[in-house]
């Protein structure tokens, strides 16, 4: 039996004795506990641990690591692909998988920038499965992290089937809208299995359930990034991201010229009402959860992000679709899809150890 503790000759006291608001991690894991002033520190036991077990935890590390490396290639894909269709390049190889019937076809510069973002998106499928390998072929990890693994893969298939629909129905909206949204969704999932991977490797207890408020803000956040990302790629698929070319007003002055969100217009203006929206919430957010440690910097980084994606919303509009600040803006949705998926799972996971 292992006691964890720094702390110089601790008062211990049972369990049972422990004051309310600590009794969710009595629950779980304390043995005993530090009393000071009005504080609690609870002490962990450490488990007894066998070698198949630790070997399983040296290994979660490593992978958790892996899976977060993965995260930036993924980020950098996803910037790829708002490279690609920022430069007209979609349809550079009008054949799926290969281009113009080869493996390696001849290069010009849009057939450089497609292809190159299909060989990445190969080279994730390999790198998946082989990770997938490493998981399954352990019975603790298959145990922690199979059904996440799998789902995660399931999303990978959907999204290479995709891609190979954007092609298919030349670069149809619904398409291109579903290929930018899997594709994030599958990165949230690669960080959800890296996560879950970290904390059985760390042997973390389950986050305490945080107040409502704090899950409600969490929710919302997440459900109006959705609904952003989904806006967003609709302006792109179907071009109207200079429906309105001025910034605040739409144009001539008005905010909201057109409601309805079959035209651009109106699509555009929904696109700018949610990001506003959006902010209020992540704010919201950073307030409900300000005392809350596993989760306050990162509703703190959320902010940070919202308000720069807002700054490159309108930089987009004002440059007229500059390349770089178009990319930059599809990054940064993706970097607040990871950032939210992390906030919604200290607020939302069960833990498995
Ligand atoms: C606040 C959070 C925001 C998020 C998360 C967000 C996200 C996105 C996403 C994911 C796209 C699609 C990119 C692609 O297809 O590669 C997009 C497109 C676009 N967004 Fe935003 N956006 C936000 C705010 C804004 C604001 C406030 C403005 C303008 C004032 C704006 C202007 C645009 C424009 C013009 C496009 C079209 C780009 C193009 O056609 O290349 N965005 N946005």
């Amino acid at each position: 039996m292992r006691l964890v503790s720094t702390a110089a000759a601790p008062r211990l006291i049972p369990p049972s004795e422990l004051p309310a608001r600590a009794s969710r991690t009595r629950e779980r894991a304390a043995t005993a506990a530090r009393l000071s002033g009005s504080e609690v520190r609870v002490l962990y036991r450490a488990p007894p641990m066998s070698a198949a077990d630790a070997l399983a935890r040296t290994r979660a590390a490593a992978l958790a690591r892996a899976c977060f490396v993965f995260n930036g290639f993924i980020l950098a894909n996803i910037m790829l692909g708002a490279l690609v269709r920022a430069h007209g390049a979609g349809l550079a190889c009008p054949d799926w998988p290969l281009c113009f019937g080869e493996v390696v076809p001849q290069f010009d510069f849009k057939v450089a920038w497609e292809v190159s973002h299909r060989y990445v998106g190969w080279a994730f499928g390999v790198t998946f499965l082989t990770l997938g390998a490493l998981i399954l072929r352990d019975a603790t990890l298959r145990r922690v992290a199979g059904a996440t693994w799998g789902v995660s893969f399931a999303l990978l298939a959907v999204q290479g089937l995709l891609g190979a629909l954007t092609v298919w129905h030349l670069l149809a909206s619904w398409s291109v809208t579903s290929h930018l949204i899997v594709g994030n969704v599958w990165n949230a999932s690669v960080l959800w299995l890296g996560l879950t991977l970290r904390a059985f490797a760390r042997g973390e207890p389950a986050p305490a359930p945080l107040a409502r408020a704090a899950r409600w803000s969490v929710a919302l956040s997440a459900l109006f990034l959705f609904f952003q990302v989904f806006l967003g790629s609709q302006l792109s698929s179907r071009y109207a991201g200079l429906a309105c070319w001025r910034w605040p007003a739409c144009y001539d002055e008005r905010w909201f010229p057109v409601w309805g969100m079959s035209d651009p217009v109106g699509l555009h203006v929904h696109h700018r009402a949610n990001g506003y929206l959006l902010a209020l919430f992540v704010l919201s957010m950073v307030w409900a959860t300000r005392a809350i440690p596993q989760i306050s910097k990162k509703a703190r980084l959320a902010a940070v992000l919202v308000f720069v994606q807002i700054a490159v919303g309108v930089a987009n509009v004002l440059l007229e679709l500059r390349v770089e600040i178009t990319a930059l803006h599809t990054a940064l949705a993706g970097a607040l899809v990871l950032t939210l998926t992390s906030c919604t799972r200290v607020a939302f996971a069960k833990e498995t150890r």
